[in-house]
């Protein structure tokens, strides 16, 4: 499976946010990542579909939409209209998982589930081939720029081989403190999509730059590939 590295526009420069989704994707990333927080599932509050809707996309590239909000089973047409080509819900924040990702597939986008670091990857276990994904979070979500937590690496792990044993191959995302010094490491444990904030942007900067920050990371992810277990 290709490395893939999700830009999150958290750290962006919000005030010119179409330019900034132009500048990155002109740098080399197909896909953005939209952290959506209501201030109920997590404590901060960003932005929701409206914005979304008004943000310019580029063609062909792949609009990310991590929900991280309680009941997503009630946002995700507003999503999908707003232009979400994958929604990721999470599994602490809906009573009805199973149905919360069915609803996802109905409207013809793709379906993923993102885990807490304290939630076990068990919830999981029934509901595997519906997913197009799962995100496993390296951090508390709230902010952007926070330490990846090192126990994650061991859960990445663990899910690599369990879809290694039952031949699923559903691509891995992991969010939160993935910087060139911790990308190697969680691609080695078997994440084939990274999701990078504050390693990416920094509150707005040119297209040359972003350029020079994501092959930075694709660099060291390549050195991951090389290093993966044979069982992944
Ligand atoms: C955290 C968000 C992340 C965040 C990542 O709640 O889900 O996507 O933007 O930011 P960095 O890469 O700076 O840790
Ligand atoms: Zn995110």
């Amino acid at each position: 499976m290709n490395i893939t590295i999700a830009p999150s526009i958290l750290s962006a420069n919000f005030g010119e946010i179409s330019e900034e989704i132009e500048r990155v994707v002109e740098a080399g990333a197909s896909w953005i990542h939209l952290d959506v927080m209501d201030g109920s599932f997590v404590p901060n509050i960003t932005f929701g579909a409206v914005a979304v809707k008004s943000f310019n996309k580029p063609q062909g590239v792949v609009f990310d939409a991590h929900l991280m909000v309680v009941h997503p089973e009630h946002h995700i047409e507003s999503f999908v209209k707003a232009g979400a080509d994958i929604i990721t819900v999470h599994a602490e924040a809906t009573h009805h998982l199973h149905r919360t990702v069915q609803q996802i597939k109905e409207y013809g986008v793709k379906a993923a589930v993102a885990l807490n670091p304290a939630t076990p990857l068990e919830v999981l276990d029934w509901i595997y081939p519906e997913l197009d994904m799962v995100l496993l979070m390296s951090v508390n979500p709230g902010w952007g720029g926070q330490q990846f937590i090192p126990a994650i690496y061991k859960k990445i792990e663990k899910l690599a081989h369990k879809f290694h044993e039952q031949g699923l191959a559903i691509p891995i995302q992991v969010d939160g403190g993935i910087k060139p010094n911790t990308i190697r490491r969680a691609v080695s444990a078997g994440a084939t999509n990274l999701v990078a904030g504050s390693a990416v942007f920094d509150n707005g900067s040119s297209t040359a730059e972003y350029r020079e920050k994501i092959q930075a990371l694709l660099q060291e992810a390549e050195q991951g590939v090389l290093t993966r277990s044979q069982i992944v």
